[in-house]
């Protein structure tokens, strides 16, 4: 596409991908632009990147992680409960868990100085937006893909062994960091194993705990607070694997990344997304 695209065609190309019909409100559109054919893309973009991208010469920038609409982004985690619910947990249970956790981030997120890239990209002229739900999405269902057809072809699988299989994913295998064991023992068999992703944040001691009274084995999480490890320990039911933020947030990013170039985009990837 000689002509470039605007935000709004880079984020309904997100959108489609993900499978979504609208934009999340842990993604939004901050200063829109039109003739895009370079972007800065980076999982975390600051002021410095911003001035990079405007000194540069770039048509955009486009972070992974939200900035400017985290206010109101916490309402993207009421999809653990949709998540738990798919994996067997009763709804109403689900719904509540989901709920508190919500709660604490919406009181949470009233600390937060939302403006500050966002007022920055406003006074560069940069085009600049956020996309985090919809490339976690994507990136949550090719991680349980392979989980799924790993466990389908040995479902007797260690977590160790299926952390090892994961590792053979590109974006694990380059990564400086490794999928872990962080509860249970690492020759148990991983039974069922539910990857917790794409839902603003991690679930925390709750979610898991909420999968493993309803029949789940291994609750995955991308990454997992200390506090909440500590008292899942403190009382252990089921096994957790965590494979690591920026390795699993690559693995969404860059089958979207792939598509913008496919439509003649140059994408330069910066802020530690793994190529
Ligand atoms: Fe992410
Ligand atoms: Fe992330």
């Amino acid at each position: 596409m000689s002509d470039g695209m605007t935000t709004e065609e880079i984020m309904a190309l997100a959108l489609e991908m993900a499978g979504f019909d609208e934009v999340p409100a842990d993604s939004a559109i901050y200063v829109p632009g039109r003739g895009i054919s370079r972007i800065l893309f980076g999982i975390d973009l600051g002021p410095a990147e911003l001035m990079l991208a405007r000194q540069s010469g770039y048509d955009a920038a486009v972070a992974h992680h939200p900035t400017g609409c985290a206010p109101g982004g916490w309402r993207v985690y009421l999809r653990h409960a949709e998540q738990m619910a798919a994996r067997g947990v009763p709804l109403e249970v689900a719904r509540r868990v989901a709920e508190e956790g919500a709660e604490r981030l919406r009181r949470a997120a009233v600390a937060q100085n939302y403006d500050r890239e966002p007022s920055l990209a406003r006074l560069l002229g940069l085009p600049y937006m956020n996309i985090h739900c919809p490339l976690d999405e994507i990136g949550r269902r090719r991680i349980q893909k392979e989980i799924d057809r790993f466990l389908a072809g040995d479902p007797s699988a260690s977590l160790s062994a299926l952390a090892e299989h994961l590792k053979q994913m590109p974006e694990f295998r380059a990564a400086a960091t490794e999928p872990d064991v962080a509860l249970g023992r690492p020759e148990a068999p991983a039974g069922r194993a539910v990857l917790s992703h794409a839902a603003l944040t991690n679930g925390g001691y709750a979610v898991a705990q909420a999968y493993f009274a309803h029949g789940v084995d291994t609750v995955i999480y991308i990454h997992l607070g200390e506090a909440d490890l500590m008292r899942l320990r403190a009382e252990p039911r089921g096994q957790v694997l965590v494979l690591g933020h920026i390795a699993s947030d690559s693995v969404g990013i860059n089958p979207f990344l792939d598509a913008l170039e496919a439509r003649g985009i140059e994408v330069t990837r910066i802020g530690g997304v793994i190529p």
